[in-house]
């Protein structure tokens, strides 16, 4: 069995024979917005954003397949060798005896990987990162003569640019080539395109790109390779990518000088001066030679050394670079702060502490690699913040940006991990919500940028308005920071009104913002950014007086029910949110005794049982306010008292809650087939009386949740909102569970399914009914919701039954022979448990916090800080041992949890709390310590302090 070995406690790990899994991948990406992804043959692709892709974009499919990617060349005694495995001799040994051994090792965006051709006696091992700071990726290859004889080496690494927008992969991919102009530099290529390719209005280039290379000589001395062979078709030839003909033919001919064709002496126009002995304005792109006859063509940086000898043990390394600049002093910079071999070690130091840093939350717990996983997992939020759900190999259906749920729940980890810049982030963001509670879909890249959708299609998913209470709720209990939401910001204004219904072209703005009667840009608190998403939803139901699915929910894929679809799931996550701002303002903790919003929120405040019955009324009241806010609004305000307000909530939280209870909750059915007594030991299984609730309405208005004799439909997702907001009592939640665990789990597809096989193409719900079963949205563990089942049991008391789901998710990403991951958690798992969409999703941030608020139970309560173990017996240690370290209020804290009589989750209560040696008050019999704020905030923001927990 291959199992991936962690090597520290930062996640670093190692695995042999990673080039045998075709799709495995690894992101390298830096602050500056380079996101790279390396295979172990050091494929992938590299790029900004959608418009600027350095190396050719790939999707999952053609990732190694591809042969046209960063390739480092050899020539071992004349014969031609791939050090990163990429040749078309090596490719045909790859899956025999004779293949070369190959082992990554990797931790926070950096890699490495090794392999040794005995035949030859040559070694590689090749370091690849995206310095944190800047848009360039390094290569650091050390050839090594493992053999017994001298062998000459010449080094010829070649990195086919790609310069362009991806659009023009299928979009004048030979027209877009002759806008190039190559530069050569003293170290290898620059390809400046003069303009970008725009049929609508093309616009001049605003990049360039850029291939460069140095060997490390003696005295740490930069010697410039000799050739630079700049045009593609002349270094591949009549050959392949993986044969490309100029290597193949200097091999052939015996002589590494050997002029073929167009390769560019380089030699003896800078010599071995380093970049340090250059002046700055030589530094400029346009100061480089352009070399006229590689301009306008495919272009590739393949720089040739000069040959080297190596006695047997030694070995000579070489730096290659690759990177996108804008400026000539971005270009100047980075040529700089590569200059040298130290610069480029020092380089690669401060990127992994770095992104270490970042990452705070550690956990220790019985299980060692558990605790590695978690790492990962925990880094998977930093990877989206900057992946968005676009750039890396399985997401290839994005142009960047980040859409609305994604941003929010990100948010939530990041919350965790670091909550200094959170607060204004969260502000920029709710100026994505329009004036009649829907929201821009799109979140660029800068504060405030959104766009309306990425395809330009008016879409309204039903579920947008839950997610910014959701991490905002959060963000106050983590910080007592409940002032925030008074704090005023704008609304996004585009021509979209009636809630993605109707189109005012007049309301398009350059700035995208909504104004009031007097033409000055109306702002309003957060508080009633929240109050419009939420109630605006309240009453825009269907005809089971569920509110209404439109063009999804947190399911994409279940986007072809907009006329009469409804979400109970979701249905229940706003009464939840309704409910808890009602606690919210009740706590005592706000402020003010009023609050003020926008006069035409004043319809939807109503409060009345007889009209939330009543369907027609409910829509007569809806389309009202929306008629009101369908151009400016008057920016006259109204003051609600905040009791009244709070019991309004509560009431609309409550009549959605009742009125779930009341009529969508299923009782299993099922008669026992006496005749086979399998069957009867099922039912007699089903005495204990199954149940779960319905979630959701098709677009011919039928239930999807069903138990019929001889037919039952399950879903997830309405499990885990009723029970993460309180709809299942506890006697339904032990019937879900039971349901759950016969009808959806399934421990070698990774725990708990999305949903049971419904069997038919059901063109009234969505598109996930077209998927093929086990795939995706469509009956996948998808991990997201798999995981926020876990949330919700955790959270209603259940730690058992939440981290079922927890661990069989854990356990089959960790059985790398089966899910052909790295680690960390993937979107989910299909045919076979392989992961899949590794690292990007929201899975992460939930599971990050269900272990840091559930399992280890560290969550704050207006600032003050709140233990709550839901520890398992057997994730103690052997000394009953576990700890987590993380940053709360700034403070970097360990928190020991000891429980030395090995009790269970349920037997223990906490016996002892002290922080910093100092015992915190507990009331007799707790479950949990309550540590005040003001305790906190006198810890030492400079040295971990120690918080002990003693269980008994
Ligand atoms: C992805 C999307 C997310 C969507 C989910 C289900 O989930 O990013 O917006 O809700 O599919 O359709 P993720 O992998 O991020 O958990």
């Amino acid at each position: 069995m291959n199992k991936v070995k962690f090597l520290d406690k930062n996640g670093a790990f190692e695995l042999e024979d990673a080039d045998l899994c075709n799709n495995l991948y690894f992101p390298l990406a830096s602050e500056r917005g380079l996101k790279s992804c390396v295979t172990p043959l050091l494929s992938g692709d590299s790029k900004i954003d959608q418009n600027h892709f350095l190396l050719e974009p790939m999707s999952i499919e053609n990732l190694n397949n591809n042969r046209l990617t960063r390739n480092f060349w050899c020539l071992v005694n004349g014969a031609p060798w791939s050090a990163n495995g990429s040749s078309a001799s090596q490719n045909v040994d790859r899956l025999t005896d004779d293949r070369e051994p190959c082992k990554v090792t990797a931790g926070f965006m950096w890699h490495k990987v090794e392999r040794e051709n005995k035949k030859l006696g040559i070694k590689s091992e090749i370091t690849s990162f995206v310095p944190y700071d800047q848009n360039v990726e390094v290569h650091i290859v050390k050839l090594s003569n493992a053999g017994d004889k001298d062998m000459d080496i010449t080094f010829i690494p070649a990195i086919p640019v790609y310069g362009r927008s991806a659009d023009n992969l299928r979009d004048h991919r030979h027209v877009t080539s002759l806008l190039g102009r190559t530069y050569i530099t003293d170290k290898g290529i620059i390809d400046a395109p003069t303009l970008s390719f725009d049929e609508r209005g093309h616009n001049l280039a605003d990049s360039r790109y850029f291939v460069e290379g140095y060997g490390i000589g003696s005295k740490e001395i930069a010697e410039n390779p000799v050739k630079v062979v700049p045009v593609l078709d002349d270094f591949i030839g009549d050959g392949t990518p993986d044969w490309p003909e100029y290597v193949i033919r200097k091999s052939a001919s015996g002589d590494d000088d050997h002029q073929y064709i167009n390769d560019i002496p380089l030699g003896d126009r800078d010599g071995n001066k380093t970049i340090s002995d250059k002046k700055d304005e030589e530094v400029a792109v346009h100061n480089f030679p352009e070399c006229k006859d590689a301009s306008g063509q495919e272009i590739i940086g393949a720089i040739s050394f000069e040959k080297t000898h190596l006695k047997p043990g030694e070995d000579k390394t070489y730096i290659v670079y690759a990177g996108i600049c804008k400026e000539d002093d971005e270009f100047r910079k980075i040529k700089e702060d590569l200059a040298t071999p130290s610069k480029v070690y020092e380089s690669l130091e401060r990127t992994r502490s770095y992104w270490i840093s970042k990452v705070n939350i550690k956990i220790t717990t019985g299980d060692a690699y558990f605790d590695g996983f978690m790492r990962w997992v925990a880094f998977q939020p930093e990877l989206r913040r900057i992946f968005g759900c676009s750039f890396l190999p399985h997401h290839d259906y994005g142009k960047g940006g980040r859409g609305w749920r994604d941003l929010w729940q990100d948010c939530l980890a990041l919350l965790l991990m670091d909550p200094s810049g959170v607060r204004q982030m969260l502000l920029g963001n709710y100026q994505g919500v329009r004036i009649d509670g829907t929201n821009a879909t799109i979140i660029g890249d800068g504060p405030g940028e959104f766009k309306a959708d990425r395809n330009s299609i008016t879409r309204v998913w039903m579920d947008h308005g839950v997610w910014p209470f959701i991490t905002t709720r959060l963000y106050i209990d983590q910080t007592g920071d409940i002032e925030f939401l008074n704090e005023k910001c704008g609304y996004f204004c585009d021509k979209q009104i009636f809630r993605g219904r109707k189109v005012n072209p007049g309301l398009i703005r350059d700035d995208n913002s909504l104004r009031q009667a007097n033409g000055d840009k109306y702002t309003g608190s957060v508080l009633e950014h929240i109050l419009l998403q939420n109630l605006s939803s309240f009453w825009e139901v269907g005809e089971h007086n569920i509110i209404k699915i439109r063009d999804a929910d947190w399911n994409d894929a279940l986007d072809m029910a907009g006329d009469r679809g409804e979400s109970v799931a979701f249905a229940n996550a706003y009464a939840g949110n309704l409910i808890h701002l009602a606690d919210m303002l009740e706590s005592g903790k706000f402020p003010d005794d009023k609050v003020y919003v926008f006069e035409e929120l004043g319809d939807l405040l109503i409060d009345d049982e007889t009209i939330y019955e009543d369907i027609k009324s409910k829509e007569n009241i809806l389309e009202g306010f929306l008629s009101k806010v369908s151009g400016d609004i008057t920016g006259n305000t109204i003051g609600i008292d905040i009791k009244s307000l709070s019991s309004n909530l509560r009431h609309k939280g409550m009549w959605i809650i009742n009125h779930i209870r009341h009529n969508e909750w299923i009782e299993d059915h099922t008669e026992p087939n006496t005749a086979n007594p399998d069957d009867k030991k099922q039912c007699d299984h089903n005495e204990e009386k199954l149940g779960w609730y319905n979630s959701y309405y098709d677009n011919s208005g039928r239930a999807l949740d069903l138990s019929v004799p001889g037919h039952k439909n399950m879903m997830l997702t309405g499990q885990v909102f009723s029970i993460m907001n309180g709809t299942a009592t506890d006697d339904q939640i032990e019937k879900i569970c039971k349901s759950a665990d016969k009808l959806l789990f399934d421990k070698d597809a990774g725990g708990y399914r999305l949903n049971t096989d419904f069997g038919i193409v059901k063109t009234d719900m969505g598109r996930m009914f077209g998927f093929a079963f086990g795939e995706k949205e469509n009956g996948a563990v998808f991990s997201h919701m798999a995981v926020m089942y876990a949330s919700a049991l955790y959270q209603r008391g259940y730690a058992r039954q939440g981290y079922k789901s927890l661990k069989a998710l854990y356990e089959l990403s960790s059985d790398y022979d089966t899910s052909k991951i790295y680690p960390g958690i993937p979107e989910y798992f299909g045919r076979h448990g392989k992961g899949l969409y590794g690292y990007l999703t929201g899975a992460a941030s939930w599971y990050l916090m269900t272990a840091t608020m559930n399992m280890f139970g560290i969550k704050g309560e207006y600032g003050n800080l709140v233990i709550e173990p839901g520890l398992l017996q057997e994730q103690f240690d052997q000394n009953g041992r576990c700890q987590i370290e993380l940053e709360y209020a700034f403070r970097p804290l360990r928190i020991e949890i000891i429980n030395p009589a090995h009790l269970d989750h349920g037997q223990y209560h906490i016996k002892e709390c002290k922080v910093a040696g100092k015992n915190v008050k507990l009331e007799n019999g707790a479950v949990k310590a309550v540590i005040g704020k003001n305790v906190i905030d006198a810890l030492d923001l400079n040295v971990r302090n120690t918080i002990e927990v003693v269980l008994g």
